[in-house]
C-alpha cells in the first residue's frame, strides 16, 4: 500500500454521513492532543494532510483520506478533553460507538497514546469497546522523542503487559512523528489489516 498517495476525501460530522462503506479502511483514535493527526502526516509522509494543533480538540469531524489503492485512512475526533461541554462528550460517545459498531469496512483501529501518560480511563474504555466488537487494535505510544531510551522502553513493556486486561489481542509499539520513529513498523501493521 502506497501511504504517500493519500489525499483528502471528505470530512463529516457523524458516522451516518460517512462515505460508502465498501473496501477497507483503518481509523486513528486517541485522546485529544495525543498526536493522531501528526501520526497520519508521518505515515503518509505529508506535512499538512491532517491538520495538527497545539490546542486540544482540533479535529472535531471525522476526516477521510483516500489512498491510490482505494483504501481509506480515517482521522477520528480526539476524546477526553476536559473543557468540552458534557453534551458534546455524550454526542461524541454515541458517534464513535455507532462508527465502531456499524462500519463494515473498518479493518482495525490505531490507538494513539502519549507514551508518558498511556492507558487513561478513556483509553481503557475505547479498548473495551473494540474488544466487544472484535476490532483489532494497534497502539502507537506517541511522542517517544520526549523520553530517553530507557524510560521509553519501560513504557512500552508496561503497556504491552497491561493491554490484555482490556483487549485480548492488541499490539503496541513506540512512535514519534517528530523523529519519524516507528513509521515502517506501523505501516506494516496497516498493510496486514488492509491487504489480508
Ligand atoms: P486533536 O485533533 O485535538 O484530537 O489532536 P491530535 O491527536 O490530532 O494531535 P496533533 O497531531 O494535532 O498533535 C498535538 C500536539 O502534539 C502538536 O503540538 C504536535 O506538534 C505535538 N506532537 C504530535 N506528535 C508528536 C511527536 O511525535 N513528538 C513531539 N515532540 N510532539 C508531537
Ligand atoms: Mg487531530
Amino acid at each position: 500500500v502506497n501511504y504517500r498517495s493519500a489525499s483528502f476525501l471528505t470530512s463529516v460530522p457523524d458516522a451516518s454521513l460517512a462515505p460508502g462503506d465498501n473496501g477497507a479502511e483503518v481509523a486513528f483514535a486517541g485522546r485529544s492532543n495525543a498526536g493522531k493527526s501528526s501520526a497520519l502526516n508521518a505515515l503518509t509522509d505529508q506535512k499538512a494532510l491532517a491538520r495538527t494543533s497545539k490546542t486540544p480538540g482540533r479535529t472535531q469531524q471525522i476526516n477521510f483520506f483516500l489512498l491510490s489503492s482505494g483504501h481509506r485512512l480515517v482521522d477520528l475526533p480526539g476524546y477526553g478533553y476536559a473543557k468540552v461541554p458534557q453534551a458534546m462528550k455524550d454526542k461524541w460517545q454515541r458517534n464513535m460507538a455507532e462508527y465502531l459498531q456499524s462500519r463494515t469496512s473498518l479493518r482495525g483501529l490505531v490507538m494513539l497514546m502519549d507514551c508518558r501518560h498511556p492507558l487513561t480511563e478513556y483509553d481503557q474504555q475505547m479498548l473495551r469497546w473494540c474488544a466487544d466488537v472484535d476490532l483489532p487494535v494497534h497502539v502507537l505510544l506517541t511522542k517517544a522523542d520526549k523520553l530517553k531510551r530507557g524510560p521509553a522502553a519501560n513504557s512500552l513493556l508496561a503497556v504491552r503487559k497491561r493491554l490484555p486486561e482490556f483487549h485480548p489481542h492488541a499490539s503496541v509499539q513506540l512512535f514519534s512523528s517528530l523523529k519519524k520513529t516507528g513509521v515502517d513498523e506501523a505501516r506494516r501493521m496497516l498493510d496486514s489489516w488492509l491487504t489480508e
